[in-house]
């Protein structure tokens, strides 16, 4: 039963996958009710993360029709959908929570994760999240590429941050090699670059509001659309060398 809902989406993806792009408006600044998360890291809650069995996790990718889209060992197939390999667990496990809460909403593609993961229990979460944690980071989707002058131009926002605007660094949080650091800040690297300027659009427009203390969403309001574009190709450019 559980797979046969599943399996039906992921025909449903594949559709979405031909069509790229598909409505990153559809519901923008429908801004979520009450707070942006129900997850608190308490010591349970990183206990239960922790506990996860990637074995199981891994049965759970191929049974639940995950490899469908996110590929066997989390390598996205193509450049506008996450890639999950080397994904810190507490990220993924929040994600998961927040789409079955309906936290993350509001583009047709978070739309088919919060039907996913309805089916999904939280000791689900965790071994999945064990499970994608316990690869390396993702190399880029066969046939995309990054821009290497792109990246270059990136760099300074990257690394410095920009004091006229109060943009801090990227790297202070995501980790100088974008490999994400404490609980939920996610790793960057590998990340698709179409994914990257969507989900980074959509914390702009507020369509994404998942973000504890807003803090993407305000980040992501001081930034161009152009370095939006040079910050996904230096994330991309990070593990495609
Ligand atoms: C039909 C295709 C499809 C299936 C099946 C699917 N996903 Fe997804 N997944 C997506 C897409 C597309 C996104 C990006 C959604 C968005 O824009 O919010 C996504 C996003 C995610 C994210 C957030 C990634 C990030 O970087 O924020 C996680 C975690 C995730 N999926 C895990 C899973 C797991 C676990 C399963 C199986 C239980 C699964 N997905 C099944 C297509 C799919
Ligand atoms: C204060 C710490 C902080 C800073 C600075 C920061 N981020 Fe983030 N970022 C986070 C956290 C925490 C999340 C996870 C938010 C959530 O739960 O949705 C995140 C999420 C993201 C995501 C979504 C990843 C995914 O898989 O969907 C992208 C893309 C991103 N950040 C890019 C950037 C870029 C580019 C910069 C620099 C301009 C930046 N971040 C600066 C903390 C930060």
């Amino acid at each position: 039963m559980k797979n046969k809902i599943v399996m039906s989406l992921a025909a449903v993806g594949a559709a979405l996958m031909v069509s790229q792009g598909v409505a990153a408006e559809h519901g923008a600044g429908a801004a979520a009710k009450g707070p942006s998360t129900n997850v608190a890291w308490t010591p349970e809650q990183l206990r239960l993360v922790a506990s996860g069995d990637k074995n199981r996790g891994g049965q759970l990718n191929r049974d639940m029709f995950c490899a469908s889209c996110h590929g066997d060992q989390g390598v996205a197939p193509t450049g506008n959908w996450p890639s999950l390999a080397g994904q810190r667990a507490e990220y993924t496990f929040k994600m998961l929570k927040d789409y079955k809460d309906g936290k993350r909403h509001g583009s047709a593609t978070a739309e088919i994760m919060v039907q996913v993961a309805q089916q999904l229990s939280d000791q689900d979460m965790a071994d999945l999240a064990q499970f994608y944690a316990s690869f390396k980071l993702p190399s880029l989707p066969v046939g995309v590429s990054f821009d290497a002058a792109k990246a270059d131009q990136a760099k300074a926002v990257v690394t410095r941050g920009d004091g006229k605007r109060l943009v801090a660094p990227c790297q202070a949080c995501h980790g100088p090699n974008g490999e994400g650091a404490v609980t939920d800040t996610p790793a960057l690297a590998g990340m698709p670059p179409e994914y990257f300027i969507k989900t980074m659009h959509e914390y702009k427009s507020g369509a994404r509001a998942n973000d504890v203390y807003s803090r993407m969403r305000l980040i992501a309001k001081t930034l161009s659309d152009e370095e939006i574009n040079q910050m996904a190709h230096y994330y991309a450019g990070m593990t495609a060398k």
